[in-house]
């Protein structure tokens, strides 16, 4: 059987350290891997310290394309992107795309493959906030519903597709950002010089990051986030935040509350590092939930909802919102948690998960239904 044709479309910062974990594996696999993929970059982030950096850090290979989309209102963000993937996709031909989490670049690819009937593979299906202002929502329930097949990092994630009346080519893999999680934590790598270099070295502190449309786009509500963390640093705990670009222009680059620090975003071994030694967590990141979860630090959620229940049903991570009381009564809530950790998310072999879920499909004919 010859090998299936694979174009994995990236774009935003997440996606380069989910996309890594496959291409790794299948790098691994090596020519009898039965895959052959090529990267497409739809350039939804673009800044060195949101794109390259990963590239380089993660080793991933340098995408066949790049899209240089750049940013834009969402309609017009997520129109630029199939203008150019469609003719992209015809002189590709691919067996099958594939396309990571809920960005407009998961959107966009899903939809130009699915109208070319190329089967879309979306591997973090099945994840719901049920809040459809979220534009992370629509596109994710949106690529579910033109998927072929649906990667889901839990059972959850099965049981909302089933709820949704979707069953065939579903699969329980984990979660690929797992994956990341432990290969990054294998690497030989100087946490005393991480945490030097920001100034934290044997003191407690609260790693905080901000960049969702509902906080951002939102002065009172960004306000009171930052209000909370002013607190939080006059209560003792210095506060890092790594600023995402929409942050720093939504702060109209101005200065950190007092006490707060503000650095530049951070590669992902670095926040990782700074995520294991932090006494808290503050974050409206989904991928930053679970990996507070995973290094065993807890989280205090800035926002209503979370695709990620099971990381709050084990009581390490708590929903606040953007109310400036309940986020600081949060986290002193949240210190020093001794709970059990119970395994979330799968084991670590998701990106194995979904390459041999991904063959089996092939192998069996690939068919589109
Ligand atoms: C996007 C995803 C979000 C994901 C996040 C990860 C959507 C709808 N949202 O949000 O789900 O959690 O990526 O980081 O796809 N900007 C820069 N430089 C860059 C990239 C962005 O300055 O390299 C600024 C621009 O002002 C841009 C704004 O950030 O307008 C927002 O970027 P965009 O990619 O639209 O959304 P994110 O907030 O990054």
């Amino acid at each position: 059987m010859r090998n299936l044709r694979l174009t994995t479309v990236v774009g935003a910062r997440p996606q380069f350290v989910k996309a890594a974990t496959v291409s790794r594996a299948l790098a691994a696999r090596g020519e009898d891997a039965g895959i052959v993929e090529q990267l497409v970059h739809t350039g939804q982030h673009y800044d060195r310290n949101m794109s390259d950096v990963f590239f380089e850090e993660l080793g991933i290979p340098a995408p066949a394309a790049h899209l240089e989309c750049g940013s834009a209102p969402h309609g017009v963000q997520t129109a630029m992107m199939m203008e150019k993937l469609d003719p992209l996709l015809d002189l590709q031909q691919p067996d099958a795309v594939l396309v990571y989490g809920d960005t407009n670049s998961t959107l966009a690819a899903a939809l130009v493959a699915a109208k070319k009937h190329i089967p879309v593979v979306h591997v973090e299906a099945g994840l719901r906030s049920f809040d459809m202002r979220m534009p992370e929502e629509i596109n994710r329930r949106l690529t579910d519903h033109v998927a072929t097949l649906l990667m889901c990092p839990s059972q959850t994630a099965a049981a909302n597709l089933a709820a949704e009346g979707i069953a065939a080519g579903v699969e329980i893999t984990g979660d690929v950002m797992y994956d990341a999680v432990v290969w990054q934590r294998g690497r030989v790598e100087d946490a005393d010089a991480v945490l030097d270099r920001h100034g934290v070295s044997g003191k407690p502190f609260a790693l905080a990051t901000v960049h969702r449309a509902e906080n951002t786009d939102d002065e009172a509500r960004l306000a009171s986030i930052m209000a909370a963390l002013a607190e939080i640093a006059a209560g003792g705990l210095d506060v890092i935040l790594p600023l995402h670009p929409r942050t720093a222009r939504a702060m109209g680059d101005g200065p950190a509350p007092s006490g707060v620090r503000f650095v530049k975003p951070l590669g992902h071994g670095e926040l990782l590092t700074l995520a294991a030694a932090a006494t808290v967590g503050l974050t409206d990141s989904g991928g930053l939930q679970k990996e507070l979860y995973w290094l065993g630090t807890p989280c205090v959620t800035l926002r209503d909802t979370t695709e990620w229940p099971e990381t709050v049903e084990a009581g390490w991570n708590r929903l606040v919102g953007a109310d400036s009381s309940a986020i600081v009564a949060a986290v002193s809530g949240m210190t020093g948690l001794d709970l059990a950790r119970p395994p979330l998310y799968g084991e670590g072999d998701a990106a194995e998960k979904v390459i041999d879920a991904v063959l089996q499909w092939w192998r069996q004919g690939g068919s589109h239904e």
